[in-house]
C-alpha cells in the first residue's frame, strides 16, 4: 500500500497498517491468528531451533518434491529452498488465502509453489503439478484443534502420497498429533525442542513400505 493510499483510510485502520508493516511476517502471522485462532493454532512462528533440527533427518540429495502443510508466513519455506537441490519443488498448501497471498509476493524462487488449500486434498494438489508421490511431507499443522475428520484424513492421504523411504514430519504443542500418524506409519521417532514458544513435540514418521 503507497503511503497516499494509506493517508485515506481511516485512523484505525492505519494505526493497524502502520504496526503490522513495522512487525514484517510477524504482523501478518499475528493478524492470521487474530482472524482465525483454531486454524493457526499458534500465536508465534517456529523458532530457528524447531527449524534445524526438523529438517536434519531429510535425505536433500534425493529430494524431488518437499511438500509443506500451513506454512503460514513461511518460517519453514527459505530454510527448504537453501538445502533443496535446483531441480527439486516446494509445495506449499495453507487454507488461508492471506498467508498464500503473502508468499506469493515476498517468495520468488523458481521451485517454490503455494497453493490456497486443504492439506487433505494434497493427492490431486501433488498430481496437479506433475508429481505422483512426493519425498517428504512437512506439517505444522494444529492436529488436535481442526474440524472433526480432518486430522485422520490428512494423515491417510499424507501417507499415501509419501514415496517408500520418505518421512511424514509433524511438529505440535501437543502430543496429540503422533496419535494420527500411528495406525499408518509404523517407524516413528519423536524430540522435543525446548527452544520454541512454546516447546515443541516432533515426529518423522518413516514410510518403509508401500
Ligand atoms: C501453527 S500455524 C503454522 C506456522 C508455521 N508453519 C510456522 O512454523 O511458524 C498453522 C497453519 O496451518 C494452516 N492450516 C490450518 N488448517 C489447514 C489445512 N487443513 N490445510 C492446510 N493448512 C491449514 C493455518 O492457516 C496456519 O497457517
Amino acid at each position: 500500500m503507497t503511503s497516499t493510499e494509506l493517508a485515506r483510510q481511516p485512523l484505525a485502520h492505519r494505526i493497524r497498517q502502520k504496526i503490522k508493516q513495522g512487525m514484517g511476517p510477524w504482523g501478518v502471522f499475528l493478524e492470521g491468528f487474530i482472524r482465525n485462532p483454531v486454524m493457526v493454532g499458534s500465536i508465534v512462528p517456529s523458532s530457528r531451533f524447531t527449524i534445524n533440527r526438523m529438517l536434519s533427518k531429510v535425505d536433500w540429495a534425493n529430494t524431488k518434491l518437499f511438500v509443506e502443510y500451513g506454512p503460514g508466513v513461511g518460517t519453514f519455506c527459505q530454510p527448504v529452498l537453501d538445502r533443496l537441490p535446483r531441480d527439486g519443488m516446494l509445495i506449499v498448501i495453507d487454507t488461508n488465502p492471506m498467508f498464500i497471498d503473502y508468499l506469493r509476493r515476498t517468495i520468488s524462487d523458481s521451485r517454490f509453489v503455494a497453493v490456497n488449500g486443504s492439506a487433505a486434498d494434497v493427492e490431486e494438489i501433488v498430481r496437479a503439478h506433475g508429481h505422483e508421490k512426493a519425498d517428504y511431507v512437512l506439517s505444522g499443522l494444529p492436529f488436535s484443534t481442526l474440524p472433526k475428520g480432518v486430522a485422520p484424513a490428512i494423515a491417510s492421504a499424507t501417507y499415501r502420497v509419501i514415496r517408500k523411504g520418505g518421512a511424514f514430519l509433524v511438529y505440535q504443542f501437543r502430543p496429540k498429533a503422533r496419535s494420527y500418524m500411528a495406525p499408518h506409519f509404523k517407524r516413528i521417532d519423536d524430540a522435543i525442542e525446548p527452544i520454541n514458544v512454546p516447546p515443541c513435540f516432533m515426529w518423522w514418521g518413516w514410510k518403509d513400505e508401500d
